[in-house]
């Protein structure tokens, strides 16, 4: 046992704590607070708490679980809300109120609950790490696959289907080092990635529903996405729709209260939202990492560690997970604050030093996988984070070293927020280097004119930029037709494409298939207007046209009318065009 000879805030500095080591797990004072080893230099730890340190002294004792921090990994964990470093909030509020009481530690899984376990592996056989022993119906929407942990092989001596809780043995692992109980949960330590067989390559989107992400700016499945942007430009909304709507079996969402009821906000609203594939309740395949203003800094420094460890262990099932952290700015400043308190050398802006290696190191648990299992199982963790930094300015180190390791960048930018154009994600500045990885999957699903499609509307965005620059100095009035035509191109694609609402039920999830007809016929219409203008057309007859404002209604037309309502905006746009007359 040590006791304690120092406390800054959230870090208390130990010492006597013989044989600890780093990561371990202890519990400080006559309260029993949790905090963690986070630096060891002989006897001496510094632990950081993930509690309230008020009226801990020097001299208190430090008893150490000689366990690192990790987290429970079984059925239950859908559904569930957390702190940062798994307590359930709502079993934290139903036991203590809103007062959450120092030293309380609640299972993470509720230890009460009876499951319907299903085994589907052979009692009698060898099975490897990642072997599945079988299934347990977690939620109506995700089958919970019961795995080998990844560190343990041997023979399967028992396995029985049955009613379990998560503490009842379900079979028995004859191991070479001995006879090992199999359970329907298992620990692992945030800090380790899980391990698996092989990284592959990014292939296949994340299919969004949102246009500007689907069409522009992509992430692929297993990828990496940052959405920097100012206090009100759109990133908790951005990332709510893709845990709504993307192609994710299961979602992570780790938020980091920004405002002090923001953190709220999301506790209240997750718990009613629906999944829009199935009509039942979201959180049947959600599970929240919650940290309010008000809970110490610590245990948010953890929380990304303990999302991106839950996330690796649906991974390791087989399913595609996207995990959102919102946002990790708040997360950084938490590292700040502690490397402050530890009085380390301080890097850039007071970060620490290694701000830049751990935020590489938490984007890289990324990934699309083969599993460590027999059978190669692939899963995938896509992570979206959401940087705010001060002001807006990009230039700071979190943006600066959150852009360098993410390979997609959607921009938010405050005064197409402020113009009310949402998403505000700038369609000039963001980038995705995926495009080229998924294009085969485009060609291959969608249509092999996809990938020139999206060139060609880019290109139209990027010439208005520029023919806008001019009308500045001498009036729109000044330009050619042609020029006027592709001003009215792009203006259709930034109202008529680019913004989308997320809360008109319609506009809130555009297929990848109806992305395409819409795109489709923007571009086609503007290749007609350009040739009607050679003709001598004016630009002003064609945008009379009725086709023109049905093409602008496209965004409201319902999946199931697709394609009869574009064939006919498509015939009508053709009949009508060619029938205007020249000048
Ligand atoms: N896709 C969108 N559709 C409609 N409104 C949006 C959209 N994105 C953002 N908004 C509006 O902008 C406001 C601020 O967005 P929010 O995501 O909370 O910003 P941030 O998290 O960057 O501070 C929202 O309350 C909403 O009114
Ligand atoms: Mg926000």
């Amino acid at each position: 046992m040590g006791v304690v000879s120092r406390v800054s805030g959230p870090v208390v500095i130990a010492e006597g704590l013989e044989g600890a080591k780093m990561f371990d797990v202890v519990r400080v004072g006559e309260l029993g607070l949790v905090g963690e080893i986070i630096r060891l230099v002989g006897e001496t730890a510094t632990v950081q708490v993930y509690e309230d340190t008020t009226g801990v002294r020097p001299g208190d004792k430090v008893d150490n679980t000689g366990q690192a921090l990790s987290v429970e990994l079984g059925p239950g964990l859908l559904t569930s809300i957390y702190d940062g470093v798994q307590r359930p909030l709502d079993v934290l509020k139903k036991n203590l109120g809103d007062f959450i009481t120092r030293g309380f530690v609640a299972p993470p899984l509720d230890e009460k609950k009876v499951w319907e376990f299903t085994a589907t592996a052979k009692a009698g056989g060898e099975v490897a790490p990642g072997a599945i022993l079988g299934t347990v119906q977690e939620t109506p929407l995700i089958a919970h696959r019961i795995m080998v942990p990844p560190n343990l092989r041997g023979t399967l001596t028992d396995l029985k289907s049955g009613a379990y809780t998560i503490r009842d043995p379900i079979g028995t692992l004859t191991t070479p080092s001995g006879k090992v109980p199999l359970f329907l949960s298992q620990k692992w330590v945030v800090r380790v990635p899980r391990p698996v067989q092989q990284k592959l390559a990014p292939g296949i989107p994340l299919i969004t529903g949102q246009r500007v992400v689907d069409t522009f700016y992509p992430v692929a499945k297993g990828g990496t996405a940052c959405i920097p942007g100012p206090f009100g430009s759109g990133k908790t909304v951005t990332q709510q729709q893709l845990a709504k709507w993307s192609d994710a079996d299961v979602v992570v969402y780790v938020g980091c209260g920004e405002r002090g009821n923001e953190m709220t906000e999301v506790l209240a609203t997750f718990p009613h939202l629906q999944d829009p594939k199935s009509g039942r309740p979201l959180m049947e395949r959600t599970i929240l990492i919650a940290n309010t203003s008000n809970m110490p800094v610590a245990a948010r420094e953890a929380s990304v560690y303990t999302g991106i460890t839950i996330a690796e262990y649906y991974r390791d099932m087989g399913y595609d997970v996207a995990l959102m952290a919102d946002s990790t700015s708040r997360w950084a400043e938490a590292m700040r604050e502690i490397s402050g308190r530890l009085e380390e050398m301080p890097g850039e802006e007071g970060y620490p030093a290694y701000l830049g290696r751990r935020i590489a190191e938490f984007y890289e648990r990324a990934g699309r996988v083969v599993t460590v299992s027999p059978e190669g199982r692939t899963g995938s963790v896509t992570v979206v984070g959401a940087v705010s930094p001060p002001g807006g300015d990009f230039s700071e180190p979190v943006s600066q070293n959150t852009l360098r390791v993410a390979r997609v960048f959607w921009a938010l930018d405050a005064s197409l927020a402020s113009r009310r154009h949402f998403p505000s994600i700038n369609w000039l500045q963001s980038y995705s280097l995926y495009v080229g990885d998924i294009e085969p999957w485009y060609r291959q699903e969608l249509s092999k004119e996809w990938v020139g499609l999206r060139q060609k509307a880019l290109e139209i965005l990027q010439k208005e930029s520029e023919l806008q620059e001019i009308v500045q100095l001498v009036g729109v009035d000044a330009l050619p037709e042609r020029e006027k035509g592709i001003l009215d191109v792009a203006r259709m694609l930034r109202e008529d494409y680019l913004q989308q609402s997320a809360y008109d039920d319609v506009d809130t999830y555009t297929s990848i298939k109806k992305q395409y007809r819409m795109l489709k016929a923007i571009l086609e219409f503007g290749d007609k207007e350009q040739e009607a203008i050679g003709r001598g057309t004016s630009l002003a007859e064609i945008q009379k046209l009725p086709v023109r404002q049905k093409i602008s209604r496209g965004k409201w037309i319902p999946e199931k009318e697709l394609d009869t309502q574009f064939d006919a905006i498509e015939l009508e746009m053709s009949q009508s065009i060619a029938a205007l007359g020249g000048a």
